[in-house]
């Protein structure tokens, strides 16, 4: 529901102008213009006449607020009777009872009523200069047909599709045909092997799964389809496997293959909001098909890499597209700052009015350069905080408030509906500024997770019966002496390499699945470009004779295979034992200590079964590391 705010959040003509305190980081900007001008719904409310009063409005008045968007923006097939019935103790969160609408209508039919040949889809493909441009009438056909294709096939209501494709105008109307014909969609991020993607067939029970032949990423062909057939062999339960061909390679077809047409399309020249994060991931689902949409506005698929053919790459995007959000992820900002401010400069940029950050923490070294490289201190930067649980933004600058001030590194504001709470490990609400805890949502929104599919108890432990009454997020955050939110990291065993999050638990889970391995521990620590890297600690078996860097190859490629490309580990450690509690707990936090290179800051280690064990695992992290750099 939030990305219903899309347009509100990234006024499309604001005119910005911003400019840098104490020749440092304190950015001010400036918008011109009525509250109404981009949220004409503001005006039902008498009281909010500024940002502070409507975010107050939106959260003291909660459900007017949301009930007047959802009448406001979007179609109902039944209205609504009640707007919400939440009771987050009780793990119940219910919104807009009794209301029933087609969110693929709502992205499409609502705007070819008015401008069918507006553009929707700005295809960035692999391939820089090759654009295609798909208007909302294309995508509504493509969409349609589609619908029929699987309600054809004997897809139902209810039913679970899982899509694995590269972004691209078909993976988009693959989304929103499941979303017509009231089937669900599992978009699985295409860099998954095939052994992820058959877990989550199975786990979502799917019969019908959509893909490409090949994909093309960075210039290199990516064996989509393959992947597939290999994932399928491990799913008995899939019926049928529909494949579109992104490049001319004609595979052999197998007894489940059904073949999809190719489409045509117009080119056109509009205004575009530029999200390039993957479809496979929350990001993409939010703010580059479901927001964009919705809001009638015109949507990027970026389907390349920051680097392909060349670090040039998103800005030369920009200039040809003209794009005037662009929403990238830190990690990615990180890698193109190495390469200098030439690759940007050589772009016209002029088009930008905002940038945006999502997915991790975003440093401050990193935040300078997009601002004042990238936007040339002219676009704001928002450092958007949210989660795949809460479906869209939830704490970040708003720039279009008149006189907000934006700080590097840091979300700042909650955003409208959204009520942050700090909470000590007692559950404790601190009040005041300059305190740190977990990060709790004490209001429910309708953007936020109901539940998860055939797991309501978990959803209930996970996410409301840690904090009694409240939403838990897993991130620590802090309440600076300002009032602003800075997000200070996960709070559970969950990595985030480039913007993806990872449970240390799946990475382990594989690499105690090799043949030498005892056990071991897999640490976050920080890394320069990925936010993120994976640390392994590996206790070999007794009768164990591999060499080390035989077992390292042999690890990575397992990772590779079983999880992904971009969770393969830098750093893989033998050690003889792993610092336990007496209880027999791996002590994360000694290991965390140790790759953070804080060696001498263990803390309390009066737990800890073996003190040897520590020291021959921080001598080993030293020469490993020495050892890593001289190669
Ligand atoms: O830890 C937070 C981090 O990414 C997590 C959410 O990951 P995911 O569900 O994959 O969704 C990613 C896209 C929204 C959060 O729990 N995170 C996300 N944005 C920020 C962030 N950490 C710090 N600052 C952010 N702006």
């Amino acid at each position: 529901m939030a990305w219903l705010l899309t347009r509100a959040y990234c006024p499309r003509a604001l005119p910005w102008a911003s400019r840098c305190l104490c020749g440092l980081m304190k950015v001010r900007s400036w918008s011109q213009g009525p509250l109404t001008a981009y949220m004409p719904e503001a005006a039902s409310f008498p009281g909010a006449r500024d940002h502070q009063s409507l975010y107050k409005t939106s959260v003291e008045q909660g459900d007017a607020f949301w009930g007047m968007l959802a009448r406001s923006r979007l179609t109902w097939i039944t209205p609504f009777h009640s707007i919400q019935d939440c009771d987050l103790r009780q793990g119940r969160a219910a919104w807009f009872l009794g209301g029933q609408l087609n969110v693929a209508v709502n992205c499409l039919d609502r705007h070819v009523h008015v401008a069918p040949d507006k553009v929707a889809l700005i295809w960035e493909k692999d391939e820089p200069g090759e654009e295609v441009r798909v208007t909302y009438r294309e995508l509504l056909e493509m969409t349609c047909r589609l619908s029929n294709t699987l309600k054809r096939l004997g897809v139902k209501r209810g039913d679970r599709v899982t899509i694995y494709m590269p972004p691209c105008p078909l993976a988009v109307a693959s989304m929103l045909a499941c979303a017509r014909i009231g089937a669900v969609h599992a978009v699985v991020f295409a860099g998954f092997s095939a052994e992820s993607l058959a877990d989550r067939i199975r786990d979502a029970q799917s019969e019908t799964v959509i893909t490409v032949n090949q994909g093309l990423r960075g210039g290199k062909v990516v064996e989509l389809k393959k992947t597939v057939d290999q994932a399928v062999k491990q799913c008995p339960g899939v019926k049928r496997v529909l494949v579109s061909m992104r490049t001319d390679n004609q595979l052999p077809m197998t007894a489940l293959d059904v073949l999809l047409e190719e489409y045509v399309f117009d080119y056109q020249d509009r205004d575009v909001f530029g999200c390039v994060a993957d479809i496979g991931w929350i990001t993409g689902h939010s703010y580059v098909v479901y927001g964009p949409l919705c809001n009638g506005g015109t949507t990027v698929l970026f389907e390349s890499t920051p680097v392909h053919p060349n670090p040039g790459r998103y800005w030369e995007t920009v200039e040809r597209l003209k794009i005037n959000q662009f929403y990238g992820a830190p990690t990615a900002i990180r890698l193109l700052l190495r390469y200098g401010d030439e690759w940007v400069k050589k772009y016209d940029r002029s088009s930008l009015k905002v940038l945006g950050s999502v997915g991790e923490p975003i440093n401050k070294e990193a935040w300078e350069w997009y601002f004042r490289v990238v936007g040339e201190t002219r676009c704001p930067v928002v450092d958007t905080w949210w989660q795949t649980e809460t479906g869209g933004i939830c704490i970040s600058p708003r720039p279009s408030n008149p006189g907000d001030e934006i700080l590097p590194g840091m979300a700042m504001r909650p955003f409208f509906g959204i009520s942050p709470s700090v909470l000590d490990d007692k559950g404790n609400v601190l009040l005041g500024n300059n305190v740190s805890g977990a990060l709790c949502i004490s209001q429910a929104w309708p953007g936020m997770a109901r539940t998860i599919y055939n797991d309501h108890k978990r959803f209930v432990e996970t996410y409301l019966a840690p904090y009694p009454g409240f939403f838990f997020t897993g991130d620590g955050v802090y309440r600076t002496s300002e009032g602003y939110y800075q997000l200070t990291g996960r709070l559970d065993d969950i990595i985030n390499i480039s913007g993806h999050r990872l449970g240390t638990a799946e990475m382990e889970d594989v690499v105690n699945h090799h043949v030498a391995v005892a056990e071991s521990a897999v640490i976050g620590y920080p890394h320069e470009i990925k936010g993120e890297g994976a640390y392994v600690f590996i206790v070999l078996k007794k009768d164990s004779k591999y060499m080390e860097e035989t077992l390292a190859a042999e690890l990575r490629e397992l990772i590779s295979k079983k999880i992904a490309k971009y969770a393969v580990p830098e750093y893989i450690q033998v050690t003889h034992r792993l610092p336990k509690t007496r209880s027999g707990k791996i002590m994360r936090r000694v290991l965390r200590k140790i790759v953070e290179n804080k060696a001498s800051e263990l803390g309390d280690l009066t737990t800890l079964d073996d003190h040897d064990a520590v020291q021959q695992i921080i001598e080993g992290h030293k020469h490993l590391v020495e050892r890593q750099k001289s190669c």
